[in-house]
């Protein structure tokens, strides 16, 4: 049975860190008001020159590097974001050309703060489908380019940055221990759309508009969603909560986090935060903590590693990979 292996992990992040105290010389917060309700202490916060496809292209030089690789084993490249360079050609497109790639093929995808769970269910789709043998999977943001820095609600929660993973096909015999990607369930319900939206597009408005959202709305929906996918993985795999060696959730809120993973019988020593360094940094959020936590020897080859994301849309999914 073919199974989709991670073979590699990178991030990016920008030159500048904007911390609370930075924030509160901009609108009226506190450091305590932000560190209370979300986790966040600090950001990064894109400078001229970095966007979207740099931060992802440097994501994905770390990734293959790590791999052994170079961009001329990569067969298609999939970026999760929704803030690309430009309406197109795709940011992905993009990163192949930044990587001197000629070769295969490159495409984004958009599903908000869910987007690297999209992309990774994707990913695994063709590797199991044949359709490719070794895929880049980035996600890469620039939220601080479409935030109201003047709506304290929202510019306090997100940052910018960028992960990336390899994966590559492997063989296994179809058990749990095989290594690879397990299973993965994607959902969405586009009922929910003003509670997390950009009022701004080049089909509605002509403009990039600005990012607009109820946290309070979105905040009663989140754990329900995300304990409700990851229970289908564990369906789908007969494992359980104590089968779980770490959960890298989407890095929304702490808030959102505990409660997830107290609802869901997972302990806190069990679950990756980096909230309170990267803030909200939608769908790079998973692959930098993923790298994060590989890089400092947490997680280790043969961990069960459980990721989960909701997000704009509402979008939410969940993905359950052997290390
Ligand atoms: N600093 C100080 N005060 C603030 C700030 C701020 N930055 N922002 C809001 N307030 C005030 C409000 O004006 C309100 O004041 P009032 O009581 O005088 O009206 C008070 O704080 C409470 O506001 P609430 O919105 O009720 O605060 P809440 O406890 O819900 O926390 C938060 C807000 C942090 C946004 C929370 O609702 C939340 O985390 N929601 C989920 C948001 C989220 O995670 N979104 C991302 C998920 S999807 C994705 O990742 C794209």
């Amino acid at each position: 049975m073919i199974r989709s292996v991670v073979r590699g992990f990178g991030a990016a992040l920008p030159k500048q860190v904007v911390t609370n105290r930075d924030l509160e010389a901009r609108v009226d917060t506190t450091d305590e008001w932000i560190v209370q309700r979300t986790g966040i202490r600090q950001r990064y916060i894109a400078g001229e020159g970095e966007t979207t496809a740099s931060l992802g292209e440097a994501a994905a030089r770390a990734a293959l590097d790590r791999a052994g690789l170079t961009p001329a084993d990569i067969d298609v490249i999939i970026l999760a974001t929704s803030t690309p360079d430009n309406t197109f050609p795709a940011s992905a497109v993009n990163i192949q050309a930044r990587l001197g790639m000629h070769h295969g093929a490159a495409f984004d995808i958009q599903a908000v703060c869910s987007g690297f769970v999209y992309a990774m269910a994707t990913a695994d789709a063709y590797i199991r489908g044949g359709l490719a043998r070794r895929i880049l999977v980035i996600g890469a943001e620039t939220f601080s380019r479409i935030i109201d820095w003047n709506d304290r609600t929202t510019c306090v929660l997100f940052g910018d940055g960028a992960g990336a993973v390899v994966l590559e096909a492997g063989e296994g015999d179809g058990t749990i221990a095989d290594r690879g990607i397990l299973t993965a369930h994607l959902r969405s319900d586009g009922a929910h759309r003003e509670k997390l939206y950009v009022d701004g597009g080049p089909s509605s408005t002509g403009t990039v508009g600005h990012l607009r959202m109820e946290g309070r709305e979105v905040f009663k929906h989140a754990v329900g969603m995300i304990t409700d996918v990851i229970e289908q993985a564990f369906e789908a795999t007969g494992t359980t909560a104590d089968d779980i060696d770490w959960l890298v959730p989407h890095q929304a809120n702490r808030r959102i986090i505990d409660g997830s993973a107290k609802k869901l019988g997972i302990p806190p020593e069990k679950v990756v935060i980096t909230v309170d360094l990267h803030g909200n940094t939608s769908a790079a959020s998973i692959p930098l903590a993923l790298n994060q936590a590989a890089s400092d020897g947490r997680i280790k080859q043969g961990d069960l590693v459980l990721l989960e994301a909701m997000g704009g849309g509402f979008t939410w999914g969940s993905v359950l990979i052997r290390w």
